[in-house]
């Protein structure tokens, strides 16, 4: 089984807001910078995998200040642990707006992406080997978003989810 380090996955994209990517109050198009998202998440995870990977989910994700016209966005994606053949990226959103000299956390969101071969066939992923102690937080708590995610998607029975059945037992305990 081979493994790589979450830092070899880390990807950073920019993009500049332009008239084609906002509404017409000139703030930044939720589902433009979902797209972008997506492609700066299935650029890290590729590079995780070695392989073609397509997305099998995209966590909640809330849009907190608007982004203008003329910032420069900032996609920072990194995966947080692979699983069998899929991975989970975290993705971090910085808008910057370079004449006021503001920048500001706008996004942040989990994507799940499986690795598939040319005949469009899930293959095994290498495992993810977490360095720092950020890294090694977020490889623990994805086995909690993992479960939740695949009970969403019908894929998982809430009896079968050991990991949110401890989590939720601990809280009770607290
Ligand atoms: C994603 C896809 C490959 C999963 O195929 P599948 O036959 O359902 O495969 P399985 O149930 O065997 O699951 C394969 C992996 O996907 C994961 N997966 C499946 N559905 C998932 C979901 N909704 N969220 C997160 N992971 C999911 C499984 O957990 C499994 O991961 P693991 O091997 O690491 O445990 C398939 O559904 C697909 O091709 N979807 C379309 C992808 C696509 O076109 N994306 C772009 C959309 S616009």
């Amino acid at each position: 089984m081979t493994q790589k380090f979450a830092h070899e996955s880390f990807t950073v994209m920019n993009e500049l807001v332009l008239p084609n990517d906002t509404n017409t109050l000139n703030n930044l198009m939720g589902g433009r910078l979902l797209h972008w998202m997506d492609i700066a998440a299935a650029i890290s995870a590729q590079k995780h995998c070695n392989r073609i990977v397509v997305t099998a989910s995209v966590d909640n994700v809330s849009f907190k200040h608007p982004v203008k016209l003329g910032d420069v966005i900032s996609i920072e994606a990194k995966v947080t642990r692979a699983f069998n053949t899929s991975v989970e990226v975290r993705l971090v959103v910085w808008a910057q707006n370079i004449p006021s000299g503001t920048k500001i956390r706008s996004n942040e969101a989990f994507y799940t992406f499986v690795a598939i071969d040319q005949n469009g066939r899930t293959i095994t992923v290498p495992q993810l080997v977490p360095e720092t102690d950020d890294e090694k937080k977020l490889y623990n708590e994805a086995l909690q978003r993992r479960e939740l995610r695949l009970i969403l998607a019908g894929k998982l029975k809430p009896k079968d989810a050991k990991e949110l059945q401890q989590l939720f037992k601990e809280v009770v305990k607290d």
